[in-house]
């Protein structure tokens, strides 16, 4: 087949679906619904310094953080898009305290999704890139309809995972397993198309270490003594503050990805299930390694459904190097 530069992620899915004999095709639509909310998010983030959709919603998240309403427009898109397709037997995400069920009116399904529908919310009106991170499971509980035992799993079950950015253009990444995939939003027709088919992470990559250094006096030993050697070794600090961004630019470039537990967030800040665990399959895919400081983000049992956790997503021997500073902390 000549080199074909329009391959749509629905065609990519599809040919993927092939690769696996016992797929039924509902996990295709999954994603391909996926891709129409992203598309219809896209264009509000585009459109927020137009319309009166930036800015605060006036309400918290079950984090205590101030939701905005770009926050809550993704998230309804999100449920919205998922809810009535028949693939799905409950859902969650950071914005809703507890599982979303599916609602009676339409039937369940085999599959499981847990998202954060905007990452880097505070970066709204700077407009700073932002993202969408998804995970998908499948279903474990024996009841018709799903419940909080299948959104409880660790990354290693995830089938699929994947992030979109909303940056100088949108792109959507994604791993089921077999190899990471981008696709850029052609806004002209409307299509993401593959533009980054088999992402690798760049080994050793550029010098870059991504971290909140205003937190450097509430780090471990350890944490501060691993940063310091970093600085030592000549790298440079990049840090959006948005995490799919940051992750993004650490997948193409390389380097090192930390947001570490410190004295006043003693589990870290990120969650571990909508957050962590799908950017940990994509990276771990991408030939790179996770940490929660003591091993992959993927063996964490979950024990509740908006846990927070340490991060750190990199080139596999930075990661290595990361747990061996962080082990002298005892
Ligand atoms: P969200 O907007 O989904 O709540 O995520 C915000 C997160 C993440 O995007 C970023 O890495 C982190 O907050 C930045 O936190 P600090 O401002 O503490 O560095
Ligand atoms: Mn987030
Ligand atoms: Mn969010």
């Amino acid at each position: 087949m000549a080199d074909d530069p329009l391959v749509t992620i629905d065609r990519h899915i599809i040919d993927q679906e092939r690769r696996r004999p016992e797929a039924t095709g509902a996990f295709s639509n999954i994603l391909h619904d996926i891709a129409i909310a992203a598309k219809i998010i896209s264009r509000e983030v585009n459109r927020a310094g137009l319309v009166d959709i930036v800015g605060s919603a006036g309400k918290f998240n079950v984090h205590g953080e101030d939701v905005r309403k770009l926050d809550e427009f993704a998230d309804e898109v999100m449920f919205n898009t998922l809810d009535h397709t028949g693939h799905l037997c409950v859902m969650a995400s950071e914005e809703v305290e507890d599982p979303i069920p599916i609602p009676d009116e339409f039937p369940c399904g085999n599959y499981v999704l847990l998202h954060d529908p905007l990452d880097g919310s505070s970066n709204i009106e700077a407009n700073v890139s932002l993202g969408t991170i998804f995970s998908i499971h499948r279903k474990i509980s024996k009841g018709e309809r799903g419940g909080l035992e299948d959104l409880l799993q660790p990354g290693h079950k995830q089938l699929a995972a994947g992030y979109v950015v909303y940056g100088s253009s949108t792109m959507l990444v994604y791993t089921t397993g077999a190899g990471v995939h981008g696709f850029t939003l052609e806004p002209s027709i409307g299509e993401f198309l593959l533009s980054h088919p088999g992402m690798k992470i760049p080994d050793p990559g550029k010098k870059i270490y991504s971290v909140n250094e205003a937190y450097y006096k509430r780090w471990s030993p350890g944490q501060q003594k691993a940063v310091d050697e970093l600085k030592d070794a000549g790298f440079s600090l990049r840090y959006i503050g948005s995490l799919v961004a940051d992750f993004h630019r650490t997948l193409l470039y390389g380097g090192i990805f930390m947001y570490p537990a410190d004295a006043k967030s003693p589990k870290g800040k990120l969650r571990l299930l909508y957050e962590a665990a799908p950017l940990a399959m994509i990276i771990e895919e991408a030939g790179g390694g996770s940490s929660n400081g003591a091993g992959s983000i993927l063996n964490v049992e979950p024990e509740e459904l908006h846990q927070r956790t340490p991060l750190y997503l990199g080139t596999r021997h930075l990661i290595e190097a990361m747990e061996a500073a962080l082990q002298s902390d005892g």
